[in-house]
């Protein structure tokens, strides 16, 4: 068997993309240079519009096909405005999130992806546009409801991802989900290299969606000591807090994530803490450099991280590492031999 066929997976001729390589669309970080350098690379680029009003979103999209004749998603948060009780079924979204949402489609966008929230109120329009509808989850419950709804691709994130996370391991949420739906499943959390790819294959998904290695990139946008600081860490170098939204979040521990330790019962719950704390202070840190004085979203691959390269560069050795991954350990293994016997 050709060996490049094991990674271009359904989901790939699907989008029409070369590699199964997914960026995530992190807000305040992904935005069009990087969107648009991983779709040039292969994979698929995603413009992160979590802390976009609509005007800026526009301009990004514009922007990222004016870099690119490739493919590209836009990832939504999509925050639900409470339905009164004789309209339960219908799903309602706020206003800022509504017109993100016109004009992804507007625009003729053709994957929206859900970083939270219910995307199923978009999934009637988006199927007869034929957009496909992708959404972040972190447990089998709600995979199952997804599905129901309609959704078209599940992102399954385990609790080693950088930034809004679940309690749920990737290893073995990836197979449950895998196991629990019939839509294809991408693997996200703790995912930074080609063994990542293809462990992920092993696990049922159909591909990777990776957030903070795509940090450490020249085309991110975020201050040279945010991609510096990930780097320096290690896997030992994140904590889950409150502190930046009111919901768990995985942050760089620093002199801000350690100012919160014991005063947890102050934390305002989402989404006041993010407009009091997150929002003002993540910018402080991502976009000025003051990186102790707010909210760094990473992940536990922080460890995994050692250069700062172009998007394009992490695209194309996730996918050499992987073919390398599958011929040394699985196909042609070579194992250090052990130690010989020093018994009597
Ligand atoms: C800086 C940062 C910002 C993020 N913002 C969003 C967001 O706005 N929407 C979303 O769907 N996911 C967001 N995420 C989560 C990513 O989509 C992704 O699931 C996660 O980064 C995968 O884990 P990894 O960081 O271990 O690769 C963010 C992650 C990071 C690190």
């Amino acid at each position: 068997m050709d060996v490049k066929s094991i990674f271009h997976t359904p989901i790939c001729a699907r989008l029409g993309i070369d590699y199964p390589v997914f960026q995530a669309g992190m807000g305040f970080v992904a935005k069009a240079e990087l969107a648009a350098a991983v779709s040039n690379a292969g994979g698929l680029g995603c413009i992160g519009s979590g802390t976009m009003g609509s005007h800026e979103l526009r301009e990004q999209i514009r922007k990222t096909r004016g870099l690119t004749d490739k493919p590209f998603a836009v990832d939504i948060l999509f925050a639900e405005i409470k339905a009164d009780k004789t309209d339960k079924d219908v799903v309602r979204y706020a206003d800022n999130v509504q017109r993100l949402i016109e004009i992804t489609f507007e625009e003729k966008i053709p994957v929206i992806v859900s970083g939270l929230g219910n995307p199923a109120g978009i999934i009637p329009q988006a199927h007869k546009q034929g957009v496909v509808v992708m959404s972040l989850c972190g447990n089998v419950r709600q995979a199952r409801k997804l599905e129901a709804s309609g959704i078209d691709v599940i992102i399954a994130q385990g609790h080693e991802a950088g930034g809004h996370t679940g309690r749920i391991g990737t290893l073995t949420l990836v197979p449950q989900i895998a196991d629990a739906v019939n839509v294809p499943v991408l693997a996200a959390g703790g995912i930074a290299d080609g063994r990542g790819l293809l462990a992920a294959i092993a696990l049922g998904a159909q591909g990777i969606w990776m957030g903070s290695r795509f940090i450490a990139t020249g085309e991110a946008t975020a201050h040279a000591n945010y991609k510096n600081r990930i780097i320096e860490i290690d896997e030992e170098g994140t904590t889950i807090t409150r502190c930046h939204s009111g919901k768990p979040c995985r942050l760089i521990r620093n002199k801000f994530t350690d100012s919160w330790v014991g005063r947890e019962s102050e934390i305002q719950p989402f989404p006041l803490q993010m407009a009091k704390v997150g929002f003002v202070l993540a910018e402080k840190a991502r976009y000025e450099g003051k990186i102790d004085d707010g909210g760094l979203a990473c992940g536990q691959s922080a460890g995994l991280i050692r250069s700062i390269k172009p998007a394009g560069q992490v695209v194309r050795d996730v996918m050499a590492e992987a073919e390398a991954a599958l011929d040394r350990r699985i196909l042609h293994p070579a194992w250090p031999s052990a130690p010989a016997s020093t018994a009597a």
